[in-house]
């Protein structure tokens, strides 16, 4: 993979100079989108910015094509077994609340999760633990940051109806064992939400090969805009999942006194949708197959070994667990003694022009169990350099060494 030509197609990578240029080290946040994501988005404004699913007009009936066709690729991209199985929604989160809320959870129910998990899952598990009563167990990582699948087999009864987990955290990179996990799961009964937000930007994810129930992403992780996720939901699974949202769009007919929702997926996509979004997630899906993700997985992993094979030997500097690259995508997290955080952050950012994330992402309970109150998180992508690595080392271990 030549990140040095692909480079050329984000706008942001353009700017200035080498000088002013920034090192853009964030994507586990939002990745940055290539010039065809943001065509495709002003194509939708400036030549049919309509209404798809209702009018019949010609600029609705185009705009209907783009988003059946961005759905198509997006069943294709995650190998579903039909366009029906995806909805396009406003963000992971939205997916991830709406199976925990809409897949008929009644009290007593236990949901099985990992402490890996990003607020998104864990906050709706804990809402509904507080509102249906559904029983929650955690299943701890080991203290090498790897996941403990013997402890998870052991948790696994004929009780637990979910098992929500992510499949790569957001704090570490590390990747869960998903196809055991989703087996063992199934052996015992229980459905499986897989929260892929962070494995799909760099890994083929190949929903029927994996036995997943429901898989959801966001597209600004994987060069699409912002304000758009991807739920995967089995046919099977799709058929009684309860939207979370309810409204015009959603129905085939209503009375005063009743109304009958649309098949999967348009039942989950009430109210007039993020068009230009989702037409900018096909065109983004398309790229990420054009550039091939086994390569995007190849060049993170090597800028990631890059940055821990110079930096876990720097005096002050301590990696979160698991410390070997080639358990983590393309991120790194770490802490640097008598330095906070934010303040390796904040001097990365004003001295150095690297942008990058610290604090506790989202992921609060991960951090009280391992007694930490936050990192630095450094995630790199398919436009990354190594000499852009090698400046963000440089400029840590001048923090750790010499501050
Ligand atoms: C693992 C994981 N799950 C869920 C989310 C939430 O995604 P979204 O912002 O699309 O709702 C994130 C975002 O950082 C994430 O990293």
């Amino acid at each position: 993979m030549d990140a040095e030509r692909l480079r050329k197609d984000f706008p942001l990578l353009a700017l200035g100079d080498e000088a002013t240029r920034p090192i853009y080290l964030d994507s586990a946040c939002q990745t940055l989108r290539p010039k065809c994501v943001l065509d495709a988005m002003h194509e939708y404004y400036s030549s049919f910015p309509a209404c798809a699913g209702r009018s019949s007009h010609k600029l609705a009936t185009e705009v209907d094509i783009r988003c059946d066709d961005a759905r198509t690729k997006a069943s294709t991209f995650f190998n579903a077994a039909d366009p029906a199985e995806i909805a396009f929604l406003k963000n992971a989160t939205e997916g991830l609340n709406t199976v925990i809320f809409g897949s008929g959870l009644r009290r007593g129910d236990e949901v099985l999760t990992t402490d890996y998990e990003h607020n998104s899952v864990h906050v709706p598990l804990v809402h509904a633990q507080q509102e249906i009563g559904i029983r929650r167990r955690i299943v701890a990582s080991r203290d090498d940051g790897t996941f403990d699948l013997e402890a998870f087999k052991n948790a696994l009864n004929t009780e637990v109806r979910l098992v929500a987990m992510c499949l790569t955290s957001n704090v570490t990179g590390y990747t869960l064992p998903a196809k055991a996990m989703v087996e063992i799961a199934h052996d015992h009964g229980a459905k499986v939400l897989l929260d892929a937000a962070q494995a799909a930007p760099s890994t083929r994810l190949n929903v029927q090969a994996m036995g997943v129930d429901y898989l959801v992403v966001s597209a600004h992780k994987m060069l699409g805009p912002s304000g758009v996720g991807i739920m995967y939901a089995s046919a099977e699974c799709s058929r009684t999942l309860r939207p979370l949202t309810f409204g015009g769009h959603g129905v085939t007919d209503t009375t005063f006194d009743s109304y009958e929702l649309l098949s999967p997926p348009e039942r989950f996509e009430a109210g007039l949708q993020n068009y230009s979004g989702i037409i900018g997630t096909g065109a983004a899906l398309e790229y990420l197959d054009r550039v091939g993700l086994e390569e995007i997985r190849e060049h993170e992993r090597s800028l990631n070994k890059r940055m821990t094979r110079r930096l876990m030997d720097v005096s002050g500097i301590t990696i979160l667990e698991p410390s070997d690259p080639n358990l983590r995508a393309g991120m790194l997290a770490f802490n640097v003694a008598g330095v906070s955080h934010h303040d390796v952050a904040m001097i990365l950012d004003h001295s150095r022009n690297i942008l990058l994330r610290a604090g506790k992402l989202c992921c609060h309970s991960l951090f009280e169990a391992r007694r930490l109150d936050g990192c630095v998180r450094a995630s790199a992508y398919l436009y990354n350099t190594p000499a852009e690595i090698d400046a963000f080392s440089q400029a840590v271990e001048d923090i750790a060494t010499k501050l």
